[in-house]
Parts: C-alpha cells; structure tokens; sequence
C-alpha cells in the first residue's frame, strides 16, 4: 500500500489562489485517469451534526465556488444554522489535494434561474420531484412524483425553477493547495485571506 510520491514539486505558486486553483482544475480535467475533476467534498455543521458529502463545482470566480442544490436538503439546512463550510478536491491521481474553508450564501434567484434553465429537461424534472434528504418509502414513490412532474411541465416545455432549488457560493477565507513528494516531504501552501488581499505560508507537511 506504501506509495512513493513525485519529484514534481510545488514551486512558485500564482499568488492569486483562484488562478491557481483554475489551473490545477484545468489538469485535473485533462488528466484522463480523474473521472469528476470538478467534484468535491462539501462539509458542513459541527458536533454531532458535522457530514460531509459530494456536490459538483459549477462555477469559479473572483465571488468564490459556486453549487447548486436543494434548499431544503440537510445540507442547506446545516448552512442556514452555520455558513462556515469546507470543501475538498481529492485529486489522488495527481497527488494533490485543495482544502477550501470559506463562508456559503445564496447565489441570485437569477443566477439559479440561469443555471436551472441550462440542465436537460429529465434533471430539471428530477430537481421537481426529490425532496432531497428526507425519507423515501420506496422508490417507486419517487418515480411516481417523477411521472407527475413529466406530465405537468412535458419534454419541450419551459420548465420553471422549484422555489426550494438554487445555488450556493462559498467565499474562500483560506485555500490549502497540497501536491504529495518524496519521502514524504510533501509541500503545502495555504493562502489566507487578510484585509482583502491574499497572504501565502508555507505548512510543514
Ligand atoms: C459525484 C457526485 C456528485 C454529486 N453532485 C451533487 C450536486 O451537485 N448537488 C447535490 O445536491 N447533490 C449532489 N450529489 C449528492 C450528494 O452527495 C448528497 O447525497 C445529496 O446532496 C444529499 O445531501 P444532504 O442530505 O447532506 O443534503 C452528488 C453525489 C456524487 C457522488
């Protein structure tokens, strides 16, 4: 199991963390062996209510990372009672990681329109008919919310945002870029959000 990392080290690093982040994302995309470059490990709540789970990057920009999901699953439930959230990128095929922490809000009700309007029509029917987190008898109840969902907005048509679907954007206060090397010797840069501008420090590994 014991594996040898890389030579490939972290040297000079952009010192804005989402240029850099977009171009570790842009290998990572490249990388044929990393299937879902852009999914990441949302955690969320604290105590007995800290968890964790996957969601898809949509978007980046100078605002922060953005997802979409329901507003009324459990993990928008955790962020209406605390923001603070952390976000992971497992890249183990390249040796890397990026550990974000950062503070979630609500995108626009037009940027979710935007984005909801954007999906294939069996996503958005699917965004209708799950009331995502809570507890499902059987299946075929789903399915049967599907089939009502199919029947009232039909293949073709405009179909409108559920009001409880939207997305999130997390405003990064630190960004911890980690890229594995030898003999353990890893390096990690975390960047840190001070006074508006970014400050970069080394950790030991
Ligand atoms: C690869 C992958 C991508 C996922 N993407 C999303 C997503 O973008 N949005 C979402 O709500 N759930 C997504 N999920 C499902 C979530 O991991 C989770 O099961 C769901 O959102 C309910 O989480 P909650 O009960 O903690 O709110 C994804 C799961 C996987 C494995």
């Amino acid at each position: 199991m014991r594996r040898s990392y890389g030579e490939a080290g972290l040297g000079e690093v952009d010192p804005d963390p989402i240029k850099q982040f977009l171009h570790w994302l842009a290998q990572a995309h490249e990388n044929p062996v990393i299937v879902e470059a852009n999914a990441m490990v949302l955690s969320t709540g604290g105590g007995e209510d800290l968890t964790s789970r996957t969601v898809l990057l949509k978007d980046v920009t100078a605002a922060g990372f953005s997802f979409f999901t329901n507003y009324e699953s459990r993990k928008a439930k955790a962020i209406a009672s605390s923001e603070q959230v952390a976000l992971l990128f497992p890249w183990y095929a390249m040796e890397r990681q990026v550990l974000i922490q950062g503070v979630a809000t609500k995108v626009s009700a037009a940027d979710s329109d935007a984005y909801f309007a954007s999906r294939p029509w069996g996503s958005k029917i699917g965004a209708w008919a799950s009331t995502q987190s809570e507890v499902l008898d059987e299946r075929t109840s789903l399915e049967a919310r599907y089939a009502e969902f199919a029947e009232k907005f039909p293949e073709g048509s405009d179909v409108p945002r559920p009001p409880y679907w939207g997305g999130y954007v997390v405003q990064p206060t630190t960004i911890e870029l980690w890229q594995g090397r030898y003999s353990r010797l890893h390096d990690r840069v975390r960047y840190i959000q001070s006074n508006g501008a970014w400050k970069t420090i080394r950790l030991f590994p």
